[in-house]
C-alpha cells in the first residue's frame, strides 16, 4: 500500500521519469479500433482492466457504476445487432456496457459506512454520508425536497457566499452519475491499451433494445458500449487528429 508521503516522494519533476513516457505510450497509442482479430482477451486481464476502471476517482466515493460483459453467445448475437452491427462490437473479443446508476447513492453510502477501512468510523465521515450526501441528493415525491432546497441554496449563497448546489432534478443526477461513470470508462479503456489490447467507445447502439436485453431499470443508464480486443491491422480507420490547443485552453 502507498500512503501519500511515498506518493509525494516519488513526484519527480523531470519531464521524462519512465512512468511519464509509459503514460504517454498508453494514450498516444490508444486509438478507436473498429475491427479487432479472433484473439481472445483472457478473464484475468479483463478483471484487472475493469478493476482499474473502477480506480477512477468519482464524486464521495459513491462509485454509481457497473459494467456488464456480454460473453453469452445470444446475448452477444442480440447486443451486437443493438450495436447497430458496428464491426467494432461485431468483430470484438469482449462487448461491454458501461452503465451509471442513479438510484445507488443511498445505499452506497450505507456500504461504505460499514466497509470503511478505518474503525471506528470517524464522526466526520459518519456525518458526511449521513446528512451531507442525503441532502444532496434527497429529491423526494415531485422534487418536494428539491424545491426546499433552491430555496434555501439561495437564501445561503446570498447571506453566506458561495455554497455547492445540490442536485434538484433526476437529469442532474443522471448528470452527476454520467460523469463519474465516464471517468471509470476512459481508465477501463486506457488499462485495455496498456495491457495491448484496443477498444472502441460506442454511442450508436438502441439503448431501450441494450436495456431489455441486458434486464436494466430506468435507474440504470448505459452511457456507451465498449468493444474491445486486439487490434486488426486495418483496425484504425483514420488519422488521429484534434484541434488546437488554444482553441479550448483558457488560462484566467
Ligand atoms: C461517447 C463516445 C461514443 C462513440 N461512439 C462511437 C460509435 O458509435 N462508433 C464508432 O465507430 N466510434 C465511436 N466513438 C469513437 C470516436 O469516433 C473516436 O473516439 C473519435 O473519432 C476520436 O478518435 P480516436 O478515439 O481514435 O482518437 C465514440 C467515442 C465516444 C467517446
Amino acid at each position: 500500500m502507498s500512503t501519500n508521503t511515498d506518493l509525494k516522494d516519488n513526484m519527480a519533476t523531470p519531464t521524462h521519469t519512465p512512468q511519464l513516457q509509459a503514460f504517454r505510450d498508453v494514450v498516444e497509442s490508444r486509438r478507436s479500433v473498429r475491427r479487432f482479430t479472433d484473439t481472445p482477451i483472457p478473464n484475468d486481464v479483463l478483471a484487472d482492466c475493469l478493476r482499474l476502471a473502477m480506480l477512477a476517482p468519482n464524486s464521495s466515493n459513491l462509485q454509481p457504476w457497473e459494467f456488464y460483459v456480454i460473453d453469452d453467445a445470444d446475448n452477444r448475437k442480440r447486443a451486437v445487432k443493438n450495436c447497430m452491427n458496428q464491426n467494432a462490437a461485431k468483430t470484438s473479443a469482449r462487448l461491454i456496457a458501461v452503465v451509471a446508476r442513479t438510484d445507488i447513492w443511498q445505499s452506497h453510502a450505507q456500504q461504505i459506512l460499514r466497509e470503511y477501512p478505518d474503525k471506528p468510523v470517524p464522526k466526520k465521515v459518519k456525518d458526511y454520508y449521513t446528512k451531507v450526501v442525503a441532502l444532496d441528493f434527497l429529491r423526494g415525491p415531485v422534487n418536494v425536497v428539491s424545491a426546499a432546497k433552491w430555496g434555501a441554496t439561495q437564501v445561503v449563497r446570498r447571506l453566506k457566499g458561495p455554497i455547492k448546489s445540490p442536485y434538484y432534478t433526476f437529469e442532474d443526477t443522471k448528470n452527476w452519475a454520467t460523469n463519474n461513470t465516464s471517468l471509470a470508462a476512459e481508465n477501463l479503456m486506457l488499462a485495455l491499451r496498456a495491457h495491448g489490447f484496443d477498444s472502441c467507445a460506442m454511442g450508436g447502439f438502441d439503448e431501450p433494445a441494450m436495456k431489455r436485453l441486458l434486464g436494466l431499470n430506468s435507474d440504470q443508464h448505459i452511457i456507451m458500449m465498449i468493444g474491445a480486443g486486439e487490434r486488426a491491422d486495418n483496425g484504425v480507420y483514420d488519422t488521429q487528429y484534434r484541434f488546437d490547443q488554444d482553441q479550448f485552453v483558457h488560462y484566467v
